[in-house]
C-alpha cells in the first residue's frame, strides 16, 4: 500500500477562543493552500472526534459542510482517543476502493470551555462502565497500570518522570505545543498526586484543537506537492473495554495487534523505524507502548529511558512534538496531529526539533486504557 500525504494544517493546541466550526476551518484551509488546491480537489472528508458532549454540538459534518459553503461526503468518526487514527484508515480505504481520490481527515476537540469535574465525566464514558461506578477514572485506571507494570518489572515513578522531562523538553522546541516550560524529574515527583503514582506532570491536559491532513493516490499527488510522505502501512485492532478481563494490564494487547498488522503490510521492522509519535496520556502509556510495539523486549522500557534511547538525539527519538503529555490532547485532534509530525519530520520540515535523516515514521495513537489501538507506518 502507498497512499500520499500531501499536504498538512494544524492549530495551537491549548486554550482556543475560536469556536468547533472554524477550528475545523482554519485546518481545511491550511491544508488546502500549502497544497495550493480548493475544496474541488477533495472528494470526501473524514472528521474524527469524540464527545459533543464537551460543546453540545453534534452533526459535525454538517457544521463543516456550513462553513465551506460547499456540499460534500463528510463522515464523523469515533473511536475514543484513537478516534484520529480510525478516521486515518477509513479514509485510506476509501481511497484503495477506489471510491474517492483525494481526502481531508480532519481531527477536532474543544475542551477548555467545560469544568475539570465535567470533562473527567465526559472523558470517562469511554472506559468501561462497570469499572466507573466503583469510581475509576481515566487517571485511576493508568495508575493501576503503572502499579502492575512496577510490581512485575521493576519500573519507578523515576522513570515516568524521566518521560514527562523529555516530552516537555520537545515542546519547547514546538510552537503549536500548550505548554513551553521545562521540568525536572523532581518537579514531576514533586507535583501535585492524580492518582497515585501518576502525578499532575505525569497527566496529558486539557485542550482546545484541530489536525487535518490531505491524503491522495501516489499518481495524483504531483497535482499537490514536490515531497509526498507515504502512508505504507496501518494496523487496527480493538480489544475488551474494562481492564479486569485483560489476563494482564502491563501490556495493551490490541497495540501489539495493530502493530504486527503495520509492520507486515510494509514489511518492516521496529528496528528500521527513525522516528515515533506514541500516545502518552499519561506516562505510563509512553512506556508501555514502546515496549508493546516492539522497539525493545517487555519491561525493557526503563532501560530506553534511561539510557536516553528515546530523545531526539536517540536511536529511536519518541514524541519530538512534545506528545500528549506537552503539546496537549484534544481528544479527537491528537491522532491526526500525530500524523502531521510524523509528516513534517520525514519531509525534514521540523526545524529545530528535526529528527536526523528521518526516513520511515510510525504513529501509535489509542483509545481508552488501550482498548482500541492504530498504529500508522509512513516513509518520505
Ligand atoms: N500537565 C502539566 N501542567 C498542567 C496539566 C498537565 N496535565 N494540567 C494542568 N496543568 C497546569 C495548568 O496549566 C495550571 O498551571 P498554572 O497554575 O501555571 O496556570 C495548573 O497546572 C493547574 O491547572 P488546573 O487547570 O487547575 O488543573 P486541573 O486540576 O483542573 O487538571 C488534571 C489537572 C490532571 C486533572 C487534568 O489535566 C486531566 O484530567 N488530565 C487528564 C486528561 C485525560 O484523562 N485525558 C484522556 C486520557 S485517556
Amino acid at each position: 500500500m502507498r497512499l500520499a500525504i500531501v499536504s498538512t494544517g494544524h492549530t495551537k493546541f491549548g486554550k482556543l477562543s475560536k469556536d468547533i466550526g472554524n477550528l475545523m476551518l482554519d485546518v481545511c484551509n491550511q491544508a488546502l493552500s500549502k497544497a495550493n488546491a480548493d475544496i474541488s480537489a477533495v472528494d470526501a472528508i473524514y472528521i474524527s472526534n469524540f464527545s459533543s458532549s464537551f460543546t453540545g454540538q453534534c452533526h459535525l459534518p454538517a457544521v463543516l459542510a456550513s462553513k465551506l459553503g460547499v456540499d460534500k461526503e463528510i463522515t464523523r468518526v469515533e473511536s475514543a482517543c484513537a478516534s484520529g487514527g480510525v478516521a486515518l484508515k477509513e479514509a485510506a480505504i476509501s481511497i484503495l476502493s477506489g471510491l474517492y481520490k483525494t481526502v481531508l481527515v480532519i481531527g477536532v476537540e474543544k475542551m477548555c470551555d467545560t469544568p475539570i469535574d465535567q470533562v473527567t465525566q465526559i472523558l470517562a464514558s469511554a472506559a468501561s462502565q462497570e469499572e466507573i461506578k466503583h469510581g475509576a477514572t481515566f487517571p485511576s485506571l493508568y495508575a493501576l497500570m503503572a502499579q502492575r507494570h512496577f510490581y512485575e518489572f521493576g519500573t519507578t515513578e523515576e522513570h515516568l518522570a524521566k518521560i514527562a522531562v523529555k516530552n516537555h523538553k520537545n515542546a519547547l522546541n514546538n510552537p503549536l505545543a500548550q505548554f513551553h516550560k521545562e521540568f525536572t524529574v523532581e518537579d514531576v515527583l514533586n507535583s501535585r498526586v492524580v492518582a497515585s503514582p501518576l502525578k499532575l506532570l505525569d497527566c496529558s491536559p486539557v485542550s482546545d484543537g484541530a489536525a487535518a491532513v490531505l491524503m491522495t493516490t501516489e499518481e495524483c499527488a504531483c497535482k499537490f506537492t514536490d515531497s509526498p510522505v507515504y502512508l505504507i502501512g496501518i494496523g487496527h485492532d480493538t480489544g475488551t473495554i474494562d481492564l479486569k478481563s485483560r489476563e494482564t494490564i502491563s501490556t495493551m494487547p490490541a497495540v501489539k495487534r495493530a502493530s504486527a498488522k503495520a509492520f507486515a503490510m510494509c514489511d518492516l521492522m521496529p528496528q528500521d523505524i527513525d522516528v515515533a509519535e506514541v500516545h502518552d496520556c499519561f506516562t505510563i502509556a509512553e512506556l508501555i507502548e514502546i515496549e508493546d510495539l516492539g522497539f525493545c523486549d517487555k519491561g525493557m522500557g526503563k532501560g530506553m529511558i534511561e539510557e536516553g534511547r528515546t530523545s531526539i538525539d536517540g536511536d529511536i527519538p519518541i514524541n519530538p512534538s512534545g506528545g500528549l503529555k506537552a503539546k496537549g490532547h484534544p481528544i479527537g485532534a491528537t491522532g491526526v496531529s500525530q500524523v502531521v509530525e510524523i509528516a513534517t519530520q520525514l519531509r525534514g520540515e521540523a526545524g529545530i526539533r528535526q529528527v536526523h535523516d528521518a526516513e520511515y515514521g510510525l504513529c501509535c495513537n489509542i483509545g481508552g486504557t488501550g482498548a482500541t489501538a492504530v498504529v500508522s507506518i509512513f516513509s518520505r
